[in-house]
C-alpha cells in the first residue's frame, strides 16, 4: 500500500480540491483507494451521502478509539472509499493527554493496509505541524499544490527545506511533486510561474499535469465530492486528474500485481 499526502504550509492553494479529484481518478484507474481526510475543517465527503455528515471518522478515532473500518464509508465508484474528518476538536478544546497524532494517523493507515487498500490520500490541514506534520510522517510521499501566482512560489523552496530536515530526522516521505493550481492559461503572469518556478527547483520536481482555474471547483469543494461524482459528464477541468493519476502512478511505482492484471498469458497454462 501507497501513502499520499496532500501538503502545504499555506491555506486556500487547493488542497482539498485536489485530493478529492485526484483520488477519484486514482480509483477509476483501477487503484482501491481510500480517501482520507484529517483536516478539522472537515469538507471531504460532505455530501456523498445523509450520513457523511453525522457519522464517526478521523477525529473520533483519534480520541476515542473504534473501528476505523466501520466508519470508512462508500462512494458510487466501488474503488474509492472515505473516511471523513468525523468530529474534530474544538478550537479551544484542550487535546486530551496522551493524544499522539502520529499513532491516530498511523493507525488508519494500518486499518487501510488490513482491508486490502492500494492506496491512502490524505488530505491535511494547512501548515505542517500538528496532524498535517504526523500525516506526512507516515505517508510514503507528499504532493505539493502551489497556487499558481509569482509571489507565491518563493515559499516553495521552503516547505522542500522542512521536508529534508523531516527526513533528516528520520522519516522516510518522498516528494512526488508540485503541482501549481488555479492556473489561467490565459493570462501571461499565470503560464510564467512553472518557468520561475523550473529555475527555483529541480525540473522534474514540477508535475506536467496542472490545474486549471475553474468556477465549476467551487460547487465540487463546497460539497467535498470529486467532479466525476458530481457530474453525469464531468466538465474538461475533470480531464486533467486523469492525467496527473497517471504521471503520479509513475512517479509512486505503483503497479498492479499480476494476479490483477488481466492475464490472458494464463489461457495458455
Ligand atoms: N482550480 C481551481 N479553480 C477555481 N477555484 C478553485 C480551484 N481550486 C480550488 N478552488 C477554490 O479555492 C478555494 C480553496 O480551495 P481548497 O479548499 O481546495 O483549498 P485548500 O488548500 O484545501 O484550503 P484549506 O487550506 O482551507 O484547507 C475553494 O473555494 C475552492 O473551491
Ligand atoms: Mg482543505
Amino acid at each position: 500500500m501507497v501513502t499520499l499526502a496532500i501538503s502545504s504550509q499555506k491555506g486556500g492553494v487547493g488542497k482539498t480540491t485536489l485530493s478529492v479529484n485526484l483520488a477519484y481518478s486514482l480509483a477509476k484507474r483501477g487503484w482501491k483507494t481510500l480517501l482520507m481526510d484529517v483536516d478539522p475543517q472537515g469538507s471531504v465527503g460532505l455530501s456523498l451521502s445523509e450520513k457523511a455528515r453525522t457519522c464517526p471518522g478521523f477525529y473520533d478515532a483519534a480520541k476515542s478509539g473504534g473501528d476505523v473500518s466501520a466508519m470508512i464509508l462508500p462512494t458510487r465508484l466501488p474503488e474509492l472509499k472515505v473516511l471523513t474528518a468525523g468530529k474534530a476538536p474544538g478550537f479551544f478544546e484542550v487535546q486530551p493527554e496522551g493524544t499522539n497524532g502520529r499513532e491516530a494517523v498511523q493507525k488508519v493507515l494500518d486499518a487501510a493496509e488490513a482491508d486490502d487498500f492500494d492506496l491512502v490520500v490524505i488530505d491535511t490541514p494547512a501548515g505542517l505541524s500538528d496532524y498535517a506534520g504526523d500525516s506526512l510522517r507516515c505517508a510514503d510521499y507528499v504532493l505539493i499544490p502551489q497556487q499558481a501566482e509569482p509571489l507565491g512560489i518563493r515559499s516553495i523552496p521552503q516547505i522542500l527545506q522542512a521536508i529534508q530536515e523531516l527526513r533528516r530526522s528520520g522519516c522516510e516521505v518522498k516528494v512526488a511533486g508540485i503541482v501549481l493550481t488555479m492556473v489561467q492559461s490565459d493570462q501571461a503572469e499565470s503560464v510564467e510561474v512553472a518557468r520561475e518556478l523550473r529555475k527555483l527547483i529541480p525540473a522534474q520536481l514540477l508535475l506536467e499535469s496542472m490545474v486549471p482555474r475553474d468556477p465549476v471547483f467551487l460547487k465540487a469543494s463546497g460539497v467535498g465530492v470529486p467532479l466525476g461524482l458530481l457530474y453525469k459528464k464531468p466538465p474538461a477541468s475533470a480531464l486533467v486528474f486523469d492525467q496527473m493519476a497517471a504521471e503520479l502512478e509513475q512517479k509512486m511505482h505503483l503497479e498492479h500485481s499480476e494476479d490483477d492484471a488481466d492475464d490472458y498469458t494464463r489461457l495458455m497454462d
